[in-house]
């Protein structure tokens, strides 16, 4: 039997009630000292190298820190200095729940690094440490010994979840006893760089966990190297195809590949599903965190009878959302992470204008990376060749006899991570939680946040590996690599 799910001796992490002005002001008041600071980020013990600088992607002028980006010679000396956390597994449990602690305590500077590296919001950046920590309390509670063979992993992660992933990845690793060399996103080294610091600070050793700024050339050569346990990744299914290719050349070809890739992700809105609950779920996901989820709502299918209201109704919704810098609290929508993101989102929906498919967009500051809201119109979601990873929802509608072929659609797509369902019709829930395949379905919610430790997160196909984050399969993936074959 494996770990309980529902681990007696663990909380989820403390909220903050945003509407109680007393505590919205105590929290305001301690992250505005950090307005102005400039974090950094280097490779362990590296203090001597020139450095680029890293802006805000809302305010180019607002400079957030600089980096020194790791050389290949800092790969070498970081896998040789790795040492897998020999400790007592009650020792490494209690020195992540110390890491939990200290990112608590230091929320309002990780909420600041957050606003203003990653261009979340508020909300977004409470949600983000507070699922860092449950990912740290959680496997703390389920970490064990690797049985003296545990090695080196490396954890590479994306920039839209630049401490919950990054930090989740880590936790998994070292619960089991792994020594870690952590490739954050290029485009977020410097809450990475915070994040490690927290850990070593509470006990982690640096031979343990050690931290590359480096972009994807890093990643490729500690995927290449021939010296890991294993690879944890999330980011893009391309990346993904990459490294397993790269772990195949290896002579390890058995070297365990934990991959968290991208989503085309549906929702259906039947004609008995309560119009204002749907549109307020419509909205959360697909424009909370401008888009930038994997778990977002990309392709929404209305069913006809409805639709003209629906999508009326949508667009007054969107009309009252706020895009602009997402250190004030008002803020709604934040930057697109940069401005290659921004181009190429731009670039899509332009096309679709030309092709009269505009069906609604906001206006956008004229400042920073910052791209619409946008509603277009789709035949289905087969004419959806790839992820458009940012604020722009696409709409079609179906017929209640079409529902099938809807479900189909989306399964042909290849992609699997998440569906959501806004009905009133008992019998068409479990229909469609039968037949669709991905791995976390929302009924009459929205479809993004999912919580560790109630909400494994995690898709099938395209969209991931598997075994799901923040669930109890996650841990046992973190085991060893087979040794390569003899003679082969
Ligand atoms: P990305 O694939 O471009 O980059 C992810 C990480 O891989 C970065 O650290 C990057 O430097 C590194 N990388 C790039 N090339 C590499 C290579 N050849 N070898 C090794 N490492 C390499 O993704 P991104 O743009 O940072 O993130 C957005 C993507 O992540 C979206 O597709 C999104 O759906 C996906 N995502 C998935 C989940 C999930 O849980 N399924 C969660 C968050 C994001
Ligand atoms: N776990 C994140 C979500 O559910 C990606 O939105």
């Amino acid at each position: 039997t494996g770990p309980e799910l529902f681990a007696p001796e663990r909380v989820n992490s403390r909220g903050w009630d945003l509407t109680h002005r007393p505590t919205f002001a105590e929290l305001d008041a301690a992250r505005s000292t950090f307005a102005d600071h400039r974090w950094a980020a280097a490779p362990q013990g590296v203090d001597d190298r020139p450095q680029s600088e890293l802006a805000n992607p809302a305010d180019p002028s607002d400079i957030v820190g600089t980096i020194a980006w790791a050389t290949p010679a800092d790969v070498q000396d970081a896998l040789g200095a790795a040492k897998p956390w020999d400790a007592p597994v009650a020792d490494r449990a209690a020195a992540l729940n110390a890491v939990a602690d200290a990112y608590e305590a230091n929320a309002p500077e990780l909420f600041a690094i957050l606003h203003r590296e990653a261009g979340k919001t508020l909300p977004d950046a409470i949600g983000e440490v507070r699922e860092a920590v449950d990912f740290l309390r959680y496997y703390a509670v389920h970490g064990s010994d690797a049985g003296g063979d545990a090695g080196i992993w490396t954890c590479i992660s994306p920039w839209n979840f630049p401490l919950a992933i990054f930090t989740g990845q880590i936790a998994a690793a070292l619960a089991k006893g792994n020594a870690v060399i952590a490739k954050p996103a290029e485009q977020t080294p410097l809450i990475a760089a915070r994040a490690v610091a927290l850990m070593h600070g509470a006990g982690v050793p640096a031979s343990a966990i050690q931290l590359l700024p480096g972009d994807g050339g890093t990643g490729a050569q500690l995927v290449s190297s021939g010296a890991l346990a294993g690879v944890a990744f999330t980011g893009s299914t391309e990346v993904a195809r990459k490294i397993r290719a790269s772990l195949a050349k290896t002579g390890r070809p058995g070297t365990p590949l934990v991959a968290e890739t991208g989503g085309l992700n549906a929702m259906i809105v039947d004609s008995t599903a309560l119009p204002e609950h749907a549109v307020r779920d419509i909205l959360a996901a697909s424009f909370q965190s401008a888009g930038q989820r994997c778990s977002a709502l990309r392709c929404l299918y209305v069913q006809e009878d409805i639709a003209p209201k629906l999508i009326t109704m949508l667009k007054g919704a969107m009309d009252t959302l706020l895009m602009g810098n997402p250190w004030r609290r008002e803020t709604d929508v934040g930057p697109v992470i940069d401005s290659d993101a921004q181009s190429e989102i731009t670039t899509y929906i332009e096309k679709a204008r030309a092709e009269g498919r505009l069906l609604h967009q906001l206006d956008a500051p004229s400042e920073g990376t910052f791209v619409p809201p946008t509603l277009l119109r789709v035949k289905g979601i087969s004419e959806m060749e790839r992820e458009i990873f940012g604020p722009v929802l696409h709409v079609a509608t179906f017929k209640a006899e079409e529902t099938d072929k809807v479900v189909a659609a989306v399964n042909a797509t290849g992609y699997g991570l998440t569906f959501g369902l806004h009905t009133r019709i008992d019998d068409r829930v479990q229909e469609i939680v039968d037949a669709v395949a991905v791995g976390n379905v929302y009924v009459n919610r929205n479809q993004i946040g999912a919580i560790v430790g109630s909400q494994p997160f995690g898709g099938e196909g395209l969209s991931g590996t598997g075994p799901k984050a923040g669930g109890p399969n996650y841990l046992p993936r973190f085991r060893p690599a087979p040794a390569p074959l003899a003679g082969v």
